[in-house]
């Protein structure tokens, strides 16, 4: 019976933690590493970083990353911060924010870093 609590609790605590996280990502891609870059591409949809990459920042940086530390990811400081000393528009594999945050730097998970990948890899813009 204890058993069949903690399985329940574990079940519902996962997914309201995914029914908050993917309110963020556009309704039909779940998973970021599929968002398409290809502007053609039928399922393309933009990764705004005022709408999907600034709350990642605000929420897990910028305790941090404020005027006193490199890159300043404050809203409305972060595009001038990251470009184009941490991000190569296009690169995301080759661009440090991705590095950095990549090596478990900031605590992001796997569909954080997608979508900050595909924002740069859609082009980096200050959208
Ligand atoms: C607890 C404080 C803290 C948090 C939170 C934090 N950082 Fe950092 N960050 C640092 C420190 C200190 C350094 C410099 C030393 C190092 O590399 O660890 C750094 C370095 C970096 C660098 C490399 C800077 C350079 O000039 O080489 C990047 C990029 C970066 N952080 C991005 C992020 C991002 C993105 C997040 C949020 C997901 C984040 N950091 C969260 C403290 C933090």
């Amino acid at each position: 019976m204890k058993k069949l609590l903690q399985i329940v609790l574990v079940s519902s605590l996962s997914f309201l933690c995914f029914s908050c996280y993917y309110d963020e990502i556009p309704e039909h891609i779940l998973n970021p590493s599929e968002i398409p870059t290809d502007p053609t591409d039928p399922n393309y949809v933009e990764i705004e970083l005022s709408s999907s990459i600034q709350p990642i920042f605000t929420a897990n940086c910028i305790g941090c990353h404020n005027e006193n530390r490199d890159p300043d990811l404050r809203e409305g400081n972060s595009y001038n911060a990251l470009i184009p000393d941490y991000v190569i528009s296009e690169d995301a594999d080759v661009s440090k924010l991705i590095t950095v945050v990549s090596s478990g730097h900031g605590g992001l998970s796997i569909e954080e870093i997608g979508l900050l990948k595909a924002w740069i890899n859609q082009g980096a813009k200050n959208n």
